[in-house]
């Protein structure tokens, strides 16, 4: 597998992770995830901060550990549970799962996921710089190292792939580069020593990342996946920047040097970008409807998170995250969340090479 060239500036784009990271890391020191639910957030926030990045950026993150609103922490806090309640019940149905997380940055699913599954097998997709912090902060930390069963000869700390063992890879793709979505199958499939195998159940997973990528790159890369790997599962989390909110949202991240070019204007219409990626395919499972747990008998669909909330959350869970910090903002929460949306796809089929 050759080096991934560098295409671009991809500072601002990888720190979008870092602002992901802390905001679930503040959400976890309030009470909203709490220590016993995820371990690994406040091991892997701190070993990315001894690890990663500039003097300034590290004093920056210092500031920026618990600098959010009561709002960001409860609507991170849906996302979580959200697209958690889906990979779970994707792990208890699939007997070998696999899962390919796009833009995965320094989330800490797969930390809970290799260590609840000893047959799982979970590939991380991202930019260089993110993918080496997140290999040093693996190796160096002790429950991260047990969670995945990483052996001393594991890292090397070489692109495309740092860090391999035989249940968690990261490997270094820029999603956005000519040529993307076949060198993505290529390297998840095809390498020197294949990462995945394309007749597992395979969960593809993109929280917040094909929003930065053009939209036929981000659909044709889906449409990959979906071809390779017959028997899939697809969950986005991506933001719909429609209306005057939606512009200002563009408008924010357009400043901060990472425009979302790709975002969808509404939760249908990424769930109709989905049903053309799965169709093109090939075949899909209309009639199979336990996956994920809210799902309708589509095989394609998406909600906004507002409408996410009462659907996909456990109502008791719901009920206990309200009463940590009241909001006095709930319409500009709402507002906030209609702007994000969960899509999910499945398709049941035969390769297409
Ligand atoms: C907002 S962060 C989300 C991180 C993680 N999924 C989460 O929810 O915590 C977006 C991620 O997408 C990654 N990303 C953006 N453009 C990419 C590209 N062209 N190729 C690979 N990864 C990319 C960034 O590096 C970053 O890790």
């Amino acid at each position: 597998m050759a080096t991934p060239p560098r295409q671009g500036n991809h500072d601002a784009v990888e720190a979008t992770n870092v602002d992901a990271l802390f905001t679930k890391l503040s959400a976890c020191r309030r009470g909203y995830i709490t220590a016993t639910m995820d371990p690994y957030l406040a091991t892997l926030a701190d070993s990315v901060l001894l690890k990663g990045g500039s003097a300034s950026q590290k004093q920056k993150h210092q500031r920026q550990r618990d600098d959010f609103a009561p709002l960001i922490r409860l609507g991170t806090y849906a996302r979580y549970a959200c697209v958690r309640r889906a990979l779970e019940a994707f792990l208890a149905t699939s007997p070998t799962p696999q899962i390919i997380s796009l833009g995965a940055g320094f989330d800490t699913l797969p930390f809970l996921a290799c260590n609840a599954n000893d047959d799982v097998t979970w590939v991380n997709v991202d930019l260089p710089e993110t993918c080496l912090t997140l290999a040093r902060a693996v190796a160096s930390t002790q429950n991260l190292r047990d969670a995945v069963g990483l052996e001393p000869h594991e890292v090397d700390m070489k692109l495309p792939v740092p860090l391999r063992t035989k249940k968690y890879a990261v490997v270094c793709v820029d999603l956005a580069a000519d040529g993307a979505p076949d060198a993505l199958v290529v390297a998840l499939t095809r390498g020197e020593l294949p990462l995945l195998d394309t007749s597992r159940p395979t969960l593809l997973l993109s929280e917040c990342c094909l929003a930065y990528l053009p939209a036929e790159q981000g659909d044709a890369i889906v449409s990959a996946v979906a071809r390779a790997f017959p028997t899939v599962r697809i969950l986005m989390y991506e933001m719909t920047l429609g209306g005057p909110f939606g512009e200002q949202m563009m408008t924010n991240l357009r400043l901060r040097g990472c425009p979302p070019v790709g975002a969808a204007n509404s939760a249908s219409a990424l769930a109709e970008r989905l049903r053309r990626c799965v169709n093109e395919a090939g075949d899909s499972s209309d009639g199979d409807d336990s996956w994920p747990p809210w799902s309708s008998s589509r095989s394609f669909d998406a909600v906004d998170m507002a409408s996410a909330i009462s659907r996909a959350m456990d109502a008791e869970d719901w009920r206990r995250v309200r009463t940590i910090e009241p909001l006095d903002e709930v319409e500009e929460f709402n507002l906030l969340q209609k702007h994000y949306a969960l899509a999910w796809a499945r398709r049941d089929g035969a390769a297409v090479v």
